[in-house]
């Protein structure tokens, strides 16, 4: 639970960020942030999926150790802000999240950056399979689901690489929902049973399916993914690695321990939690906590007293 308190602060400081058109600027924002609440967190971290191995984005960088490292060893994925590109825009969706898991438990996928995905809730288990086409997915997730193809929606990151994939979840009868960016959210709404979203589908970034991986073992849901090399250095750096091309990861290859949490915060409006609000003197944030452990999902809201935010080091002094 404490570290909602660094999703809090990194989606607290991005607000002034929205709708700016700097992507990097809120990055840095969110980043400074959490490293910084991170440091109050009792346990020892270690990251081992950074913020800027892909966008060389400014980092809590792979290796950093996070924590005041008077608790359990841990390791530790953070996603300052999931929709940098949201954020500056000012579109729905962005957040602020981490997952942690036991020491040395986390897949180290930061050599490759992208993986191909499929993320589904608990009926996609033992009848999804990431190498059969989209069409026999869908067909066979809807049998389990006991629902019409006709009324199944996919999420897919919404990219040039993805027009086939889209193309052909369209001809097997299914619906697409396009998401500007924001994987994470779109596997974790695949796997919740409210939401409309059945499954998503197609090539996000690695760092953001091994935090997908954490959040869904809590939910109990279904998640398959294959590493995407863009390039030859890639593929040589992750073999080096040994990192494996045609191997199926699933969510227990991506994080061996049961014990994760997942940690988000809104800082746009989203379909998983709202975002950062200002009522007057009070900054209200939403986010959500899932414990792989127990499967618990729990929805923090919280009220933030504004003045307190103006001096964030005295802040710090006082948690
Ligand atoms: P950033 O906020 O770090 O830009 O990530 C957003 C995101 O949409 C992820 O959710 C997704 O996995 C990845 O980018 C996809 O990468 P790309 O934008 O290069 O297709």
């Amino acid at each position: 639970m404490e570290l909602v308190r660094a999703t809090e602060a990194a989606a607290i400081r991005a607000v002034p960020f929205i709708g700016r058109g700097d992507k990097n600027a809120a990055d840095k924002a969110a980043v400074d942030a959490m490293r910084k609440f991170l440091g109050t967190v009792n346990f020892d971290g270690v990251v081992v999926i950074g913020e800027g191995e892909k966008d060389k984005a400014p980092m809590l960088y792979n290796g950093e150790h996070v924590g005041n490292g008077r608790g359990p060893a841990c390791d530790i994925a953070v996603d300052p802000i999931d929709g940098t590109s949201l954020t500056a825009a000012g579109r729905q969706n962005a957040l602020s999240m981490i997952a942690v898991s036991d020491r040395g438990s986390m897949l180290d996928a930061s050599t490759v950056f992208y993986m191909n995905k499929i993320v589904a809730g608990a009926e996609g288990i033992g009848v999804l399979d990431i190498r059969k086409s989209i069409g026999e997915n869908i067909r066979a997730l809807a049998a389990a689901k006991n629902k019409p193809v006709s009324e199944m929606q996919i999420a897919v990151l919404d990219r040039p690489r993805h027009v086939q994939l889209v193309e052909e979840i369209r001809a097997a009868g299914a619906g697409t929902r396009m998401l500007l960016d924001g994987d994470v959210a779109g596997g974790i709404n695949a796997a919740r049973p409210e939401t409309r979203i059945d499954m998503c589908v197609g090539v996000g970034g690695s760092p953001e399916g091994v935090v997908t991986a954490c959040a869904i073992k809590a939910l109990g849901g279904f998640i398959q993914t294959m590493l995407m090399p863009q390039n030859d250095e890639q593929r040589a750096n992750g073999e080096a690695a040994g990192l494996l091309f045609d191997h199926v990861y699933e969510a227990n290859d991506l994080v061996k321990s049961d014990n994760t949490y997942f940690v988000a915060t809104g800082v746009t409006d989203g379909g998983l939690v709202e975002g950062v609000r200002r009522l007057g003197p009070i900054i209200r944030t939403e986010s959500i906590v899932l414990r792989g452990r127990s499967g618990t999902v729990r929805r923090v809201v919280a009220e933030h007293l504004a003045e307190k935010w103006l001096d964030e080091d005295s802040l710090l002094e006082r948690v």
